[in-house]
């Protein structure tokens, strides 16, 4: 603001002088109302310079702010490491899915990095609007800031209000509409992955939803994803109409019915893993044609489209804990109430799997659905029930 004031007062000053050149009062009355109207003229025409230059300058400013910076002629920096790797300054932009599917998928084709690369989990959030435990998010993501990055999918229509030193904010990606069981759900799922694959030192790629939580400290579950063999999505092959029923024979030959695969839509994949989701287009427009309610998509696309692909490389499981054992359609929540020692104690105790080939009792890192009134008491014993 200091400079427009500056500017006006100037104009203000130059005024003065105009008005009092000469000595008036001599000149006849014809001359002088003349001179009056050559004046008032030139005022006009002045302001009606400075009025369109300044209108201009605020419109290419406004409108085009790279544009401007890149034309002003200052010493060029020469092309650097540094400027390569860098994360965007903003995650914000305007390319469409097209675009930045594009963009995410360009990879590297020398193997080694020539730099250190510090390695970071992509903790990517599809939500609706607020994130009720972001609270506790942040306990957990405390002191670990180089080795994790946010991002949030939400309504379009939501507006966070998350404080500065939130570790929230600004981590809000251009969103669109997505509906349960609809493709427009898989569509927001690959632009959280292609935004997050914009930054190059995100290596793992976790999708969580406002109702998760972690059951693991940071370092934890850095060391548990960082050093799988395998990515962790759930894939199995389902006989029955939820599963194997819900196939269609129009999408062979690129996905046959043995090919069907079924997991739950909370995922952990790899930045290999990670491309070739948001890339693919031969499975893409299978599954947007055939795979409509009751085949909900979010469930088969990608366990499908990955089991095909690199079987090899999944662990065919989740790492995110739920509980269908009420039956119905939607898994059950649970709140303040539930909140206890013997609830974390039966979630641990409750399934032997296989990691990196070996027998675990450590299955689960994440956790779900916990209503918003449950946070209090998380964050009341996290550190007793989770250690952070
Ligand atoms: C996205 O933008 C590109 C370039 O502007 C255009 O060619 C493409 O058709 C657009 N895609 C969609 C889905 O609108
Ligand atoms: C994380 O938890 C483990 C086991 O509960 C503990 O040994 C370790 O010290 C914790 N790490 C941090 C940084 O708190
Ligand atoms: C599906 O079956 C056809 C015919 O047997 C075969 O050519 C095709 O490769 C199969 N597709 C996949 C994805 O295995
Ligand atoms: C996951 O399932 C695929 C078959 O879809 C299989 O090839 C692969 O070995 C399985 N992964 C593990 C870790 O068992």
């Amino acid at each position: 603001m200091q400079p427009r004031l500056g500017s006006f007062g100037s104009l203000e000053d130059g005024k003065d002088p105009l008005f009092r050149t000469g000595n008036q009062a001599n000149r006849p009355l014809p001359l002088r109302l003349l001179q009056f109207f050559v004046l008032l003229l030139g005022i006009g025409i002045v302001f009606s310079f400075l009025s369109m230059y300044s209108s201009r300058h605020v419109h290419v400013q406004s409108v085009h702010p790279v544009v401007q910076t890149n034309i002003q002629p200052c010493i060029q920096e020469p092309m650097n490491i540094k400027d390569l790797i860098k994360p965007p300054f903003s995650l914000l932009h305007d390319m469409n899915d097209t675009v930045l599917f594009w963009r995410a998928s360009l990879v590297p084709t020398i193997k080694d990095y020539p730099f250190r690369r510090i390695p970071k989990i992509a903790f990517m959030f599809l939500t609706r609007g607020p994130l009720p435990m972001a609270p506790l998010w942040e306990r957990f993501f405390n002191g670990n800031e180089k080795l994790y990055s946010i991002y949030i999918h939400s309504l379009p229509s939501y507006e966070p209000d998350f404080l500065p030193s939130s570790a929230f904010y600004g981590k809000q990606i251009p969103s669109q509409v997505a509906e349960w069981g609809m493709m427009s759900m898989c569509d927001a799922e690959r632009r959280l992955l292609a935004n997050a694959l914009l930054d190059i030192s995100n290596e793992w790629f976790v999708l969580v939803s406002e109702a998760c939580i972690p059951l693991q400290n940071f370092s934890i579950i850095h060391r548990y994803i960082s050093r799988s063999r395998y990515s962790f999505i759930g894939a199995f092959d389902e006989p029955g109409p939820f599963g194997r029923g819900r196939y269609d024979d129009q999408m062979s030959p690129e996905i046959n019915l043995t090919n069907w695969r079924k997991g739950s839509q909370w995922f952990e994949v790899n930045r290999k893993l990670a491309i070739d989701m948001v890339r693919d287009t031969t499975y893409y427009p299978k599954f947007e044609q055939f795979c409509r309610p009751a085949c909900y998509v979010d469930e088969h696309y990608f366990p499908t489209m990955l089991s095909i692909e690199s079987p090899h490389r999944l662990a065919n499981r989740s790492l995110t804990w739920v509980d269908w054992s009420r039956g119905g359609a939607h898994p059950a929540t649970f709140g303040k109430a539930d909140i206890t020692e013997k609830f974390f104690e039966n979630m641990f105790g409750s399934e032997q799997c296989f990691y990196n080939n070996q027998p675990t009792a450590l299955c689960f890192l994440f956790a779900r659905k916990f209503a918003p009134n449950a946070l209090d008491a998380l964050l009341e014993h996290s550190s007793n029930f989770f250690g952070y």
